[in-house]
């Protein structure tokens, strides 16, 4: 039935301010596809009835944001691997037979940010260091080692989050002390800022990169200010970076393929609509 409307949304508590309506609002238009994108806010209390109501709705998946992405892993039918290892889905699928299926595309967002705006970079270039152990850090720790980081350098503020996630993901982690994250720098291809700090109204990131490579990638995850001081300070001594807006803007490719038909294409047009949306 071409005329049918295809329909999915994001979900979240709350979901003000949401910028995926915004995003994939402006990729229907663009391939001129008969579909909406709506944003919910849904209360935790109220997720599975959401989740388990899509299909009946002609809904045909749905994005996932704070504060759902784990309890939504709990409910979906089936997960892909890297919903399981991340431990959170941000992808439902509503399949043929009506089952939900849950994917998470934050790891491929961090990993194709960097490929479309620093194609030369690898993870196996060189030791990574990630600092922050949140949620964030999760996805980005396993994208990294999934990619070929030949060191993961894990560093928080609260150390045993950090121990943990080392304990749980395995492998190439090492665990550093917050207090020596300018030393940790040295010999580093790849430096990763997973906190809020730096973020509008947040305090600073405060780090010294003296002793970093100026071969190695800087990217924060950050996006508000798009210009963070620890991009704005990397690229001032040379180093390549990569804001985290684009993140934002690859991890909602596979949804949308999945739920409309067409692989989206994130261009800088999308990025100027998007920065005139957070801009009003
Ligand atoms: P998310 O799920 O978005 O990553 P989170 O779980 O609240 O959010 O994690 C925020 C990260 O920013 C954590 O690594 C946090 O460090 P703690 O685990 O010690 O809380 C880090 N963070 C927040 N404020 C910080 C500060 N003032 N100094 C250092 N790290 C900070």
């Amino acid at each position: 039935m071409s005329d049918q409307v295809l329909k999915a949304g994001v979900i979240g508590w709350p979901i003000d301010h949401s910028l995926s309506p915004h995003l994939h609002g402006y990729w229907l238009k663009e391939y001129n596809i008969n579909g909406v994108y709506e944003a919910f806010a849904v209360e935790p209390e109220n997720l599975e009835t959401h989740l388990r109501g899509l299909a009946d709705q002609g809904r045909r998946g749905t994005n996932v944001t704070l504060p759902h992405k784990e309890a939504t892993l709990a409910i979906v039918d089936q997960a892909d691997d890297q919903a399981r290892k991340i431990g959170a889905v941000n992808t439902v699928v509503v399949q043929a037979d009506g089952t939900l299926y849950g994917s998470n595309s934050d790891g491929f967002g961090f990993l194709e940010n960097l490929k479309d705006h620093q194609p030369h970079w690898r993870a196996d270039n060189g030791p990574a260091v990630v600092l922050g152990a949140g949620g964030a850090a999760r996805a980005i720790l396993i994208a990294l080692q999934g990619a070929g980081a030949p060191e993961i350098r894990l560093l928080n503020r609260t150390k045993s989050r950090a121990d943990d996630l080392a304990v749980e993901l395995g492998g190439s982690i090492k665990i550093g002390d917050w207090e020596n994250r300018a030393e940790i720098l040295a010999e580093a291809e790849t430096l990763v800022n997973t906190t809020s700090l730096g973020m509008q109204g947040q305090s600073m990131l405060d780090i010294d990169l003296a002793q970093l490579p100026e071969t190695a990638l800087v990217t924060d995850i950050v996006y508000t200010p798009l210009e963070t001081d620890l991009l704005k300070n990397a690229k001032a001594r040379g180093n390549p970076t990569v804001d985290g807006l684009g993140m934002l803007l690859h991890q909602a490719r596979p949804g949308f393929a999945a739920w409309f038909g067409v692989e989206p294409e994130v261009t800088d047009e999308l990025r100027s609509h998007i920065l005139s949306v957070m801009a009003n």
